[in-house]
């Protein structure tokens, strides 16, 4: 062992070497299990790339702080030390120092640099984003993975590319850290995010808007309330996205707002930007027209202090990732498949209300639907547990899966929490601003006409469905008169 100077030699120098040392050999040890795939852990991550090497930079740091201290010890102590350190490498000693100095430097350097980068991987990881922070993120998460979504990692969606981004990031992320370990968050989380980035520097690296195409098919089936007698009604839809750029063909379809040649701006007075009492609209030929909601007019001065927003992806695509889908729907959709037994009486209204009932987690939950659903049918039709049992336990077992991928008692989310801007069938959406009462001061209104965004192609009860391709007038499956015209779906279609 070559001999480094005395005053390497003190406690707090040797302390700081051998952390620096233990640490240096737990992250060795970490990367290898890591780079193996030996666990999937994800706070493994966290150690070997963010919390050991902090300690191991700690113990480095040791080592001069205790030299600086020995050097003054001996100082006032009267021993004889130099000012300033004199390298003299006919000296074995120094020169032992000078070799394990360079030696040590150049692997830290080597080390730190994959370090750092590891570190930079990990912190943008849809692991560390969506793991890590398990019960704050769980819902996100876990309606991710099932989202079309699901291998885009949440960083290409929440940061993108470039620096400004990246730092803006990591100092929101500092503080979201900080917040949950001292438990600071709103639950829910609120949206929209504030500070959430342009969607067009972020949806568009994927999705470019001359990309958008044409027509998009929606099927449709709707299982009545009662599903003993009534057929199933279908309705069939070309959904009319449109084109995005003008040199591309015709611009016009839902994708219009978002053609460069356009520009559309709204105010929303209230937080979820469900309320927009004020939408411009400035075409090609550099017309701007006003918008006013004339059903709950707003006095310009009271719309001074709101920000005019300008109309982005996110606007409508605000659940591209993270969608709680209404009970309706997810019954619905499972009944189509037949995962919920179409044909067991009343099993629509039973899910619905084992789902929506109140639980305070998702064990407590897991325990009581199965007793909610066969309480049902104990209660009104006894004879459908000892007959059809089976279809009974898949269905509730497809209810169980159902709850845990859109309810999250622990953080309070639910589909009512984060209404989704698609569509207007259980919010408002399209409707916000296309409700025929946005009008122009020339007298033009947003209109609902139920032919402006897509053509009903097919329509009716399973076995005798009308079609046409030219498009059909929409009928209501349940007998309501005319309600529908004048009155918002969402108001009668809460999701359940
Ligand atoms: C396809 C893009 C996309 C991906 C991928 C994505 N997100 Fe999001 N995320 C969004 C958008 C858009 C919002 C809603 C913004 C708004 O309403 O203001 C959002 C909202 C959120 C919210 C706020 C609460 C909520 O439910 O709206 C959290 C938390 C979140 N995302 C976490 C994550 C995590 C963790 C991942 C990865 C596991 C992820 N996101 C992946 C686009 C994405
Ligand atoms: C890293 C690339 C990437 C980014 C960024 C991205 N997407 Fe996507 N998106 C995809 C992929 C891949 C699909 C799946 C395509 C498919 O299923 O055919 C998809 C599908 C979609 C769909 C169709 C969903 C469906 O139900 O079929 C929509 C809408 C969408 N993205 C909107 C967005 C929005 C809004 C953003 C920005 C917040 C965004 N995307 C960001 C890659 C991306
Ligand atoms: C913030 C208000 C706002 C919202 C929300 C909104 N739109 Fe629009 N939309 C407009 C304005 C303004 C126009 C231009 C109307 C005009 O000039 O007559 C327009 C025009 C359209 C057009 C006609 C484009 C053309 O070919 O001329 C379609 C289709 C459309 N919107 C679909 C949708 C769909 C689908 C949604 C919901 C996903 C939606 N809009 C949500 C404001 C909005
Ligand atoms: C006015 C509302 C509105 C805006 C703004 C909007 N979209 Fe869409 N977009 C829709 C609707 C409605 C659909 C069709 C319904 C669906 O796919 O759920 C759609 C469909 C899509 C699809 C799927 C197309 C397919 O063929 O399946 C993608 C991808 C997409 N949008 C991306 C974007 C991106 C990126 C932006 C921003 C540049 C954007 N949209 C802006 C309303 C909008
Ligand atoms: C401003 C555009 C717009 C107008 C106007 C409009 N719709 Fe829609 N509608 C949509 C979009 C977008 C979707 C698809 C949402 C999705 O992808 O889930 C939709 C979906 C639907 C659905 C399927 C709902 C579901 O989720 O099960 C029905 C039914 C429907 N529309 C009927 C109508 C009727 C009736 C009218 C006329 C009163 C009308 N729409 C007017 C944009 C519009
Ligand atoms: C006045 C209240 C009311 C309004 C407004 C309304 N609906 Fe309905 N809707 C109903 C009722 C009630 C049913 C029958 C419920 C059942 O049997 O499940 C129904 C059933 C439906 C169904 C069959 C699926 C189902 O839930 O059973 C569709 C699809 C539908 N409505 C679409 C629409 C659309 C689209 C709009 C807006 C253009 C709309 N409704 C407006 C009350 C309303």
């Amino acid at each position: 062992m070559p001999k480094l100077p005395s005053s390497v030699y003190n406690p707090v120098s040797l302390v700081g070497a051998g952390i620096a040392l233990v640490s240096f050999g737990t992250v060795a040890v970490f990367f290898a299990m890591d780079m193996l795939g030996y666990t999937d852990s994800p706070y493994l991550g966290i150690f070997t790339y963010m919390i050991i090497p902090a300690i191991l930079i700690l113990g480095l740091l040791l080592i001069p702080v205790g030299v600086w201290l020995e050097k003054r010890r001996l100082r006032k102590s009267g021993g004889k030390t130099r000012k300033y350190m004199l390298i003299d490498l006919n000296e074995p000693t120094h020169r032992a120092a000078v070799m394990v100095f360079a030696v040590v430097t150049m692997l830290l350097i080597v080390v730190s640099a994959a370090g750092t980068y590891q570190a930079y991987n990990y912190s943008e990881s849809v692991e560390f984003c969506g793991e890590v922070c398990h019960e704050v993120m769980y819902p996100e998460y876990m309606a991710y993975q099932h989202s079309p979504h699901a291998r885009v990692p949440c960083a290409e969606c929440h940061i993108g590319a470039g620096a400004d981004w990246f730092v803006k990031a990591k100092i929101s992320g500092a503080y979201q850290v900080y917040s949950v370990i001292f438990n600071k968050y709103s639950k829910p989380i609120e949206t929209p995010i504030a500070n959430l980035r342009p969607a067009r520097e972020t949806c568009e690296h994927c999705h470019w808007p001359s990309k958008f195409s044409s027509d998009k098919k929606l099927e449709k089936v709707y299982f009545p309330i009662d599903t003993a007698d009534a057929q199933p009604w279908k309705i069939t839809m070309d959904l009319k996205i449109g084109g995005g750029q003008s040199e591309l063909g015709p611009t016009e379809g839902i994708h219009w707002h978002m053609n460069t040649a356009n520009d559309v701006r709204y105010i929303a007075t209230d937080k979820k930007r469900q309320e927009i009492p004020w939408v411009s609209s400035t075409g090609p030929d550099g017309v701007t027209r006003i918008f006013r909601a004339v059903d709950k007019p707003v006095e310009d001065s009271e719309l001074a202090g709101f920000e005019k927003r300008k109309m982005d992806c996110i606007d409508c695509h605000n659940r591209p990732s993270h969608i709680y889908y209404p009970p309706f729907r997810t019954i619905n959709d499972a009944m189509a498949v037949n995962r919920i037994a179409s044909t067991l009486p009343n099993i629509r209204a039973i899910a619905s209300h084992a789902l929506t009932r109140e639980y305070a987690s998702l064990e407590q939950a897991m325990r009581m639907i199965p007793s909610v659903v066969r309480d049902e049918y104990r209660t009104h039709a006894p004879e459908v547990l000892t007959e059809r049992g089976d279809e009974v336990d898949r269905s509730i077992a497809e209810i169980e899966r159902i709850f845990q991928r859109n309810f999250f008692p622990s953080m309070k989310v639910t589909w009512k929490e984060y209404p989704n801007n698609i569509g207007h069938m259980y919010d408002e959406g399209c409707f916000r601003c296309h409700d025929n009462k946005h009008v122009s001061d020339d007298g033009r209104a947003l209109t609902n006409d139920c032919n402006l965004c897509h053509t009903i192609i097919v329509q009716g009860p399973a076995s005798e469905t009308v079609s046409d391709l030219r498009g059909l007038p929409f009928q209501h499956p349940a007998d309501i008169d005319e309600a529908w015209r004048d009155v918002p779906c969402s108001d009668c279609h809460l999701g359940i």
